[in-house]
């Protein structure tokens, strides 16, 4: 399906968003109305049922095609961190600044050992001709796999609809379907961020994240306002001074108050 947003002249956003619902297909058979569509008298549309996604929760499994082919997406994982990020459609302004950027950062994602992996609601026939003018735009070599998600099957899955799109089913917007997941090697949700359409991500914040996790769960440690790699840590509560003596150095742990200790790794 080729994009809605390329194939003419420019539009507005609420010409982009009506299209964009126009040429949205049938959610799939596994589905319930929701009960505020029935008050709304909409009783025709309905979402998709979908696990709670908590932190901690195992990311919910999908097999779906990406430009790099075919994936079950615990699979494609394997013994990663994964990151997986979501547009609602091609050709989206903010979006391909996104993309370009991620694209960019492949270095230092694969320094962390965190595949990178895309989503937008569009088929991936639209989303090679989007790779075209990102690696353009972007000067980059974009070469991770984005899914084709035309059926918003997987951004029901992962809950990546907002509220205006649903009650409006039907003449849904497009702002929607703009959420990063950090998913690491066990499958578990580590992060989940929802942004708005008009307000582009911070690539720079996912690699902190990152590094915050990957070093708390390697030196069971946290990790306080704006921590950069390299900044003192916090000890966690569940641990006592005493032990983090012993596990930081005796001199090593700096007691700013009972429930804050900081130290350096
Ligand atoms: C964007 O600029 O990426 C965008 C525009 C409209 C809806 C969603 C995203």
């Amino acid at each position: 399906m080729a994009s809605f947003l390329r194939s003419s002249a420019p539009r507005s956003i609420a010409q982009q968003a009506s299209r964009f619902a126009a040429v949205q297909q049938p959610l799939a058979a596994r589905t319930r109305a929701a009960p505020f569509l029935f008050r709304r008298g909409l009783a025709s549309a309905s979402v998709p049922e979908q696990p709670r996604l908590r932190l901690g929760s195992v990311a919910p499994n999908f097999k779906a095609s990406t430009t790099q082919g075919d994936i079950d997406f615990h699979q494609w994982i394997a013994d990663s961190w994964a990151i997986l990020f979501s547009h609602p459609a091609d050709f989206t302004p903010v979006c391909t600044t996104e993309l370009g950027a991620f694209a960019k950062l492949k270095d230092e994602f694969e320094k962390r050992g965190v595949k990178m992996i895309g989503l937008s609601a569009n088929d991936i026939g639209s989303h090679g001709k989007w790779i075209e003018d990102i690696n353009e735009i972007s000067n980059t070599n974009l070469s991770f796999p984005i899914i084709g998600d035309a059926d918003r099957n997987v951004a029901f899955l992962y809950d990546m609809i907002t509220q205006d799109d649903l009650e409006n089913a039907g003449r849904a917007t497009a702002f929607t379907i703009r959420s990063v997941f950090i998913i690491d090697p066990s499958k578990k949700i580590r992060l989940t961020m929802m942004y708005p359409a008009s307000t582009g991500r911070n690539s720079a914040e996912v690699l902190r994240v990152i590094d915050s996790l990957q070093t708390g769960d390697q030196k069971g440690v946290t990790t306080p306002i704006d921590w950069q790699v390299g900044d003192d840590v916090i000890v966690p509560p569940t641990v006592s001074t005493e032990d983090a003596k012993k596990k930081f150095g005796k001199d090593n742990v700096r007691e700013v108050k009972p429930y804050l200790r900081y130290t350096t790794i």
